[in-house]
């Protein structure tokens, strides 16, 4: 891992372990995630070249187990799904997307993020719509769900570092809660920000990390057909791994760019600083698309492997959905 360079603020002064303080400090969350944040898997197992050996094994590292507590989420009844959306491979099976995901808020092992979210709960919720719009609103997520065209969508999902998944998403197009909300004519972007419980959420307890995770959508890409608010999975309510009670899909983006458990979303004149893009800007762009020609400083872009069977597929520019968003770039 020596190879790997990291911006200044990642680096700090050995005074400040002490066994007290280990799990509440920067070089501890930085060893958690594995020395550079996202890309756990490639500073590990081999990148920056794609090299196809040497990566971790999803199928094994699965167990094909069905986790304890799916039983418990509620059934989304009567959901149609939208025969646009339909994710052009074989979908993701479900326990391999359930154990396999990133959520650093509770740990940085993929692995082990479902087995972390138990304290986690989500109700009640709410999700305040404000900033630059004519009827801010606070909704009971309860309340937003009943309010909004709910429909399911098999997207694909594809994350910086490389592993990608097929998934149904329950959920409603942003724009239908935009419209609702109405954005004055000067905001330009909206910034979503997911919750912040550090009592519950051990990464959240390291104050130098720029906590709450938000993200941010020019108000163009808010308003594209495909990005999507989801509230259900598989048919069922978010499990807390995958960002219950509400997260965004943007599926021609890198993951990091759809933010679970979301409390609020605002509208702005001005780009909103994000997470990444914070902590490590040369490496997590604020626009971010899918593109296998533009590697990430560490490794290569051109292929993905699928989460669950471990099938490599050639990544494609907007992740294969260039006929929705590539309008937007030109
Ligand atoms: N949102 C929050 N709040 N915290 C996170 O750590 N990780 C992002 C994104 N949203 C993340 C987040 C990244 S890097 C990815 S790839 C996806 O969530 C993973 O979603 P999944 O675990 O449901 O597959």
């Amino acid at each position: 891992m020596s190879n790997l360079i990291l911006p200044p603020e990642w680096k700090i002064s050995e005074n400040a372990v002490t066994p007290e303080n280990t799990f509440n400090n920067r070089r501890e969350f930085l060893k958690m995630m594995g020395a550079a944040g996202l890309g756990i898997a490639g500073a590990l197992y081999g990148s920056p070249a794609w090299a196809g050996t040497g990566w971790l094994d999803f199928k094994n590292l699965l167990g094909g187990k069905t986790p304890e507590k799916k039983g418990e989420y509620a059934q989304l009844d009567h959901l149609k799904r939208n025969p646009a959306f339909a994710g052009d491979r074989p979908m993701t099976e479900e326990d391999a997307a359930l154990k396999y995901n990133n959520f650093y808020e509770f740990t940085s092992e993929k692995d082990r993020v479902w087995k972390r979210v138990e304290k986690f709960q989500a109700k009640p919720w709410q999700v305040e719509i404000g900033g630059l719009v004519e009827n801010p609103a606070v909704y009971d997520i309860d309340d937003l769900v009943r309010a909004m065209p709910v429909e399911e969508r098999i997207y694909r999902h594809r994350c910086v570092e490389t592993w990608a998944m097929v998934v149904p998403w329950s959920g409603f197009p942003m724009k239908a809660l935009v419209k609702k909300v109405k954005p004055a004519d000067k905001a330009k972007y909206a910034r979503f920000v997911s919750f912040m419980k550090p009592e519950i959420a051990p990464g959240q307890r390291d104050p130098s990390l720029p906590w709450p995770y938000t993200e941010g959508l020019s108000m163009e890409e808010a308003m594209n057909e495909l990005t999507f608010l989801a509230v259900g999975v598989y048919g069922h309510a978010l499990p807390p791994q995958h960002g219950a009670p509400l997260r965004v899909a943007t599926p021609w983006k890198y993951g990091f760019k759809s933010a679970k458990s979301i409390v609020k979303i605002e509208f702005t004149e001005t780009q909103p600083a994000t997470f990444w893009n914070t902590l490590i800007p040369h490496e997590y762009k604020f626009v971010s698309n899918v593109d296998p020609d533009v590697p990430h400083p560490r490794w290569s872009q051109k292929k993905e492997r699928m989460i669950g069977t471990g099938d490599v597929y050639p990544t494609q520019k907007y992740n294969g959905y260039g006929k929705w968003v590539a309008g937007l770039y030109e």
